[in-house]
Parts: C-alpha cells; structure tokens; sequence
C-alpha cells in the first residue's frame, strides 16, 4: 500500500501526544480491518486513548447484517457531538454499513458533525481522508461501489499476542437472500497464497501461537479466480520447501508447515463448497482444530432453498456424518437464524431435529432481520416477532441443555489448552481453550501464558470449565 499520506499526517501531528478510539461492530473481519486502520493510526503518530473523551479521533467500523448493528451505532454517534463540539474531534465512519446508501444519506443528514465517511473497498484511503480534513478542515465522503482489489503492506495493530486472524478472502458470491453481505463487500476476491504464508511465518516469529484464517466462504478460497480462467496454481516457499497451493485444501496444508503455529482454525466454511480434498487436509494436518464451524442456518430443506443456501437438511445431516467418519473425534458449531419468511412451525421443529442429531459443541443464533435491499425483504409471508422469539428461546433452551450434557462429559478428562492469559475477572487465575473451543479456567503460573499443555478437567460452570494440572 501507498504510504505517502501517512507520512504527510505522522509529520502533521508529530510531537503533538494525539490520541485516538475506535469501536468496532461485527464480525471477525471486520476486527481485522479494525487491526489494520489502529496500524495506520498507530503510523501516523496516534496511540490509543485509554478514554473516547481523551481521543482527537474516533473511528466506527461499522456493520449492517443484522438491525441491532444499526440501533448501536446511532446512539454511539448521538454521544459524539459533545465530544466534537467540545474539542473538535475527528469522526470518521467506515466498514459495512457505509456501502449502504440510505445509511450514508442517514448521517449526512441526521449527524453533519461527522467528518469522513469511508467504504468497505477504501480502508487503505483513510490516511489520505484524515489528511484531507487536517488540511482543509471540511468533511470526506470516500466510498466506491466496484470491488476494491486486495492490498497487501498495511501497517497493524493486533489485538492479542497469541491469537491472530488473517484475512485470506473479501467479499461474498452466495447471496443467501437474508444477507447483505455481498452487497456490501462485493465479490470474491483471494489473496496471492504466498502473500497469506508470509503473513503467517511472520506471526509464528512475533510468538503468535494460534491463527485464524477468515473469510466469508474460505473453501471456496481461489474458486472464483478458476471461474474467471485465471491460472490458481501457484508455487510457493514455506521453510525450506517449495509446494503448491491452487485450494483451501492445499493452503491448509501448507499453513500446517509453518514452525511455530500450534493451531490454525478458520471461519466460516460452505457447507457446499466440503469437498473431500477439504475433509482430508482437516484430518491430516495435526495443527488444525477438529472443529469445525458448519453453518446451518436452518434444517428445514423448504427454507433452505428459499435461503438459496444451496444443500438440503439431508445433505447437510450426510456432510456432518461423512466429516465425522473421516474425523472421529470432529465437533461442530454453527450458526442458525430463527424467523426467516415463511418459516412454519415444522421447518423449525426441522432446526431443532438437526440440532438434536449434529450436538453442535456451539451455536451462534440470530433472530432474522430484515435487511432492505436483498431478496427475502420482498417475500411476504414475514414471521411475527413474538414467534420469531418465541422460537428463538425454545432453541437457546434446547442449546443449553445440550451445552450442559457436553460439560459433564469433560468431567475427569484429559484437555490440551492453549493458554490464552489471565482471566478477566481473577488474576490468580489463567484462562485458555480447548481446541473444541471451551473456555477453561485454572490456577498456575504467568510463564504458562502462550504454552500448550494438558490439563484435567475438574469441574463445569455451563460458559467454562475448572481444569488443574496434571
Ligand atoms: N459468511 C458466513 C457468515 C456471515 S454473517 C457464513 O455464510 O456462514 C454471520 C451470520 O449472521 C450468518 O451465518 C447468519 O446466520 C447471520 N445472518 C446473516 N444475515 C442475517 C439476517 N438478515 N438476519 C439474521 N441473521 C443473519
Ligand atoms: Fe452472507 Fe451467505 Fe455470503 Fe455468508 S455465504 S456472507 S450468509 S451471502
Ligand atoms: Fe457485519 Fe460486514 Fe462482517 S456486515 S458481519 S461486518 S462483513
């Protein structure tokens, strides 16, 4: 990336102690984008505030799957203009909700105080942006509605030093017709597999442990470059070994050679898009976690195919049966929206049959959310909101009792743990994961902060587990 304006505004606002915040609303990556824009801030001679009243820039990096994404941000906005008004801070917004533009209109109109508004495929511009508002002091509308291609060099800011998360695609092809994803990200775009290595090999030397690869559909990782006829085999150096990578299959497999790493996990994966070669390098490579999250969505084939999710409740039930022969000891999650248009009685009950069968170790359950502009907006029969509800409790009930049985299953077993740090709430006592994804608490010394070791589980507490060592 062009580093011009972050020179421009690091000698801008060098020796003047600038500070800034940021709050970040929706997925993982959108936390990455946020690792990247605190990397830029960083660069430009800002460092983090401890409180937003402190700050001479705040910066939204703002989601738009769901409704509640919306309801957050305006009463966060409605907070700044004191802040504005009192000491002139910078507001900028970017992410998702920016490729929207009813929302752009919203705070052109509503919240004028705000000073850049960036876009989904313009991250790497905010330099430029903030130096434009340095300078002519008048607010920036930066945002484009073709794809932005992949840029590789940002500076970044991580949030942890042992977990971190790395951005192998952008962008959606699915369009399931509750999302809005695709519109707001554009479509598939995969990075250069050496560019995803290197990345990694300079984690695993910085001490990282565990790494996440992100995407909104990472098996189809290099997919859409076949469809355009683009060459995907690319030849790359790992170590001291020269492999090619032309699939999520075989990038897994190349990321498992990367001394250091302890586990890699991914998010999210298509059912659709399992294949075998998939399945396989999940159980070949020793540092993959076996779990894997399979989002469902719903159990019911007659929604599914309204979702244009492409597979039915039996292919999935299959999918889930032949991962697990080919990986005994695999765990799912999942995620699953509650209420979609037209959802009966029996489509759920479908849910909750294929939730009763998989015994997903989590589930991530949203209550559909009208999003205007994508297909299921338009389909009539909407579910009520107190069914939607309604059902939406009759699932957490049915997760919860499955979340409890799971616990006493652990009981007395032996558990490998990352350890993560202190817990949040005790410093005496350190806290990790299981590669299942557990929280697990236990007492033991800081030095132990990064390792991988085994511990035996003592007790459940339905979020976490007691282990001691052994
Ligand atoms: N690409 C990922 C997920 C992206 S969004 C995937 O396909 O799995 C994360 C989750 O938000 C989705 O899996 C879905 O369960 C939920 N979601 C998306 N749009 C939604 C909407 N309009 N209402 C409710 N939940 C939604
Ligand atoms: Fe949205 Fe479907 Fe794409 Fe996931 S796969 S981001 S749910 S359109
Ligand atoms: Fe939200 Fe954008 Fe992620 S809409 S879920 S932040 S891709």
């Amino acid at each position: 990336m062009e580093t011009k304006y972050i020179e421009k505004v690091a000698k801008m606002n060098s020796g003047k102690n600038l500070k800034y915040a940021i709050y970040t609303m929706g997925c993982q990556l959108n936390e990455n984008d946020s690792e990247r824009i605190c990397g830029m801030l960083e660069e430009m001679n800002y460092t983090k505030a401890e409180k937003v009243e402190d700050a001479n820039i705040v910066v939204f990096n703002t989601c738009c799957v769901r409704e509640n994404a919306e309801d957050r941000l305006f009463g966060k906005l409605g907070e700044m203009k004191r802040l504005k008004e009192a000491k002139g801070t910078i507001i900028a917004i970017g992410g998702c909700m920016m490729q929207e533009k009813v929302m752009v209109e919203k705070i052109n109109n509503s919240y004028p105080y705000v000073d850049i508004i960036f876009g989904t495929h313009t991250l790497h511009k905010l330099p430029e942006d903030i130096y434009q508002v340095l300078i002519n002091n008048k607010g920036v509308e930066d945002i484009i509605d073709i794809d932005g291609e992949i840029i590789e060099g940002f500076p970044i800011k991580r949030n942890d030093n042992i977990k971190a998360s790395v951005t192998i695609m952008n962008g959606c092809n699915n369009f399931c017709t509750y999302c809005i994803v695709p519109y707001v990200r554009g479509r598939e775009r995969s990075r250069n597999p050496q560019d995803i290595i290197n990345e990694v090999q300079c984690l695993a030397k910085q001490g990282y442990k565990e790494i996440t690869l992100l995407g909104q559909n990472v098996n189809s990782y290099l997919v859409s470059k076949k469809i355009n006829q683009e060459n995907i085999s690319y030849e790359v150096a790992i170590e001291d070994e020269k492999l090619i990578v032309n699939s999520f299959a075989t990038l897994l497999r190349a990321i498992n050679k990367i001394k250091g790493i302890e586990r890699i996990r991914f998010i999210s994966p298509h059912p659709k898009d399992f294949t075998n070669d998939v399945i396989e390098a999940i159980r070949d490579c020793d540092k993959v976690c076996k779990l894997i999250h399979l989002p469902l969505q719903s159990g019911s084939t007659e929604i599914l195919n309204k979702m244009n999710r492409k597979y039915t409740k039996e292919q999935y039930l299959n999918l889930a049966k032949k991962i697990k022969e080919k990986i005994p000891e695999v765990v799912f999650s999942t995620d699953i929206i509650v209420g979609f248009p037209g959802e009966t009685e029996e489509d759920f009950n479908n849910t909750m049959e294929v939730v009763n069968q998989v015994k997903f170790e989590q589930i991530f359950m949203f209550i559909y959310s009208i999003r205007v502009g994508t297909p299921a907006e338009k389909m009539e029969d909407q579910v009520p909101e107190k069914v939607k509800h309604e059902r939406f409790e009759r699932l957490k009930k049915l997760y919860e009792e499955l979340v409890a049985k799971r616990n006493k299953d652990y009981v007395d077993k032996v558990q490998t743990i990352l350890v993560e740090g202190k817990s949040k709430t005790n410093s005496n006592i350190l806290t990790g994961r299981t590669e299942s994804n557990k929280v697990i608490n236990f007492e033991g010394s800081e030095d132990l902060i990064g390792q991988v070791i085994k511990l035996k589980i003592v007790s459940e507490h339905m979020w976490y587990l007691k282990g001691e060592r052994i």
